[in-house]
Order: structure tokens, then sequence, then C-alpha cells
């Protein structure tokens, strides 16, 4: 069954992602060691995310390996790979390509309904919440804004190597399923903006980004 992520990530990424936890799971023991006492929820995300992240490493003929999160809770993926998860309630989604394909990856889901009261004005510049008042109903654009800005950062970060604050890129989302951001502070090297798509559907927002 194609997905939603195939929706906002087309070839060369290939994309797994689940709805539940599928029982006898197992990790590797670096990974285990990460989680040795997280409680059951995060277990439970970090445990199934790395199921979708070996099917999907399987697609491009990569044997199976330890995920790790590295610097900054980066994931360390295998030699040659770039790749990007997000887990939220109900669903956990993974993508991976050759790193001779593409540079970085993006990804993150959320639930499709508001932000929490006070959260937008935490990430969103003044700019950006005046740009939310959109007319097409049904998609919660500051909760959009929200995902798309954390796809950016990890997209960013592997790049970059360093924390990018939400203030530090400006998002414009598009009507049509696009959207685009300036990373207002960019140094030598680093990426000055990223082209991404975003999904509402089935109760979820799921942002995207393949540099
Ligand atoms: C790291 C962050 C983006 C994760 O987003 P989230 O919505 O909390 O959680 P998600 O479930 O979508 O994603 C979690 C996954 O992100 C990945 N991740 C964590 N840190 C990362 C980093 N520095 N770079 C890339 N990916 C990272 C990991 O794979 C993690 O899953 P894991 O812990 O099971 O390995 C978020 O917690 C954060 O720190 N944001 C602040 C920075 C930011 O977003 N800036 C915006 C710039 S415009």
């Amino acid at each position: 069954m194609s997905g939603l992520l195939s929706l906002v990530l087309p070839a060369p990424v290939v994309t797994v992602e689940a709805y539940d936890d599928p029982p006898g799971v197992l990790l590797f023991p670096a990974e285990e060691a990460v989680i040795a006492r997280a409680v059951d929820k995060r277990r439970r995300e970090f445990t199934t995310v790395r199921h979708c992240a070996r099917a999907a490493l399987a697609q491009l003929g990569v044997a199976a390996a330890p995920i790790v999160p590295g610097e900054r809770g980066a994931p360390g993926w295998p030699a040659g790979i770039v790749g990007s998860m997000t887990h939220c309630a109900g669903f956990r989604g993974s993508a991976v390509a050759w790193s001779s394909e593409v540079t970085a990856i993006g990804l993150d889901a959320e639930p499709a309904g508001p932000l929490p009261d006070g959260v937008l004005e935490a990430v969103a510049r003044p700019e950006e919440i005046l740009a939310l008042d959109r007319a097409a109903r049904g998609v919660p654009w500051d909760r959009l804004l929200f995902s798309a800005k954390e796809s950016v950062y990890k997209a960013w970060f592997p790049i970059a190597h360093r924390f990018l604050d939400f203030s530090e890129a400006r998002l414009d989302l598009g009507a049509d399923g696009t959207f685009t951001a300036v990373v207002l502070t960019a140094g030598p090297g680093e990426p000055t903006g990223f082209t991404g798509r975003w999904i509402c559907k089935d109760g979820l927002v799921i942002t995207a980004i393949a540099v």
C-alpha cells in the first residue's frame, strides 16, 4: 500500500509508515541502551519508527543496522544513507535515500488540530502569523507551520550541524501543498533555504523536505 509519505516524498526517497505498533519488533543492543529507562510511549515510537526505517533501508538493499541518536538527537544512518524519522499519536514514519542522490531529508508528522494556546506565538515570526489568515478551511495552518519548521530543522541539522531557532527561518505555506523556507541567519556553507511539500489528510499534518 502506498501511504501518505509517498505523496510528499516521491522517488528517489523511500518511505515506510505505520499506524500502530506491531508486537515483537527487536531492537539492536545499542538502541536498547538508548531507551533502557524510557516510558512505554517513548519505547513504542522509538521501536516502531526504526522498524519502518529498516523496512525502507531494505528497499534500498541496505542491511539492518542500529539507528542511534547522535549529535543533538540526529539519527545516525548507515554509510551512504540520509534519512529522517517522525512519530506522533497514531503515526510513525521514516524516509531514506542514497546520499549520492539526496543531500538531506526532513520529515515531520503532527495531529491535524490547532496548536495549544501560546505555541504559535512562540514558534512563528510576526509576518508568518499575519499570513496564517487563510481562506481554505479544514487545514490547521498554525500546526502546519509548526510542522514545516520542524521539517526544516531536521533537513538543516545534518548539513549545518548547529541548532536553528524557530525565528531563524521564515516560511511561506502554499495552498497548493508546497512550502518554502528562507534561513535568515545562514552563514557560509549553510543552506539558505528549502522547499518542501505538505499534506493534511486522515487526521494528520505531514510536511517533508528532500534537498
Ligand atoms: C528535534 C525536533 C525537530 C523533533 O521534532 P518532534 O516533533 O519533537 O518529534 P518527531 O517525532 O517529529 O521527531 C523525532 C525524531 O526527530 C529526529 N531528530 C531529533 N533530533 C534531530 C536533529 N538534531 N536533526 C535531525 N533529526 C533529528 C530523530 O529521528 C527523532 O526520533 P528518535 O528520537 O526516535 O530518533 C524538535 O524536538 C526540536 O528540537 N525542535 C527545535 C528546533 C526546531 O524545530 N527549529 C525550527 C527551525 S525553523
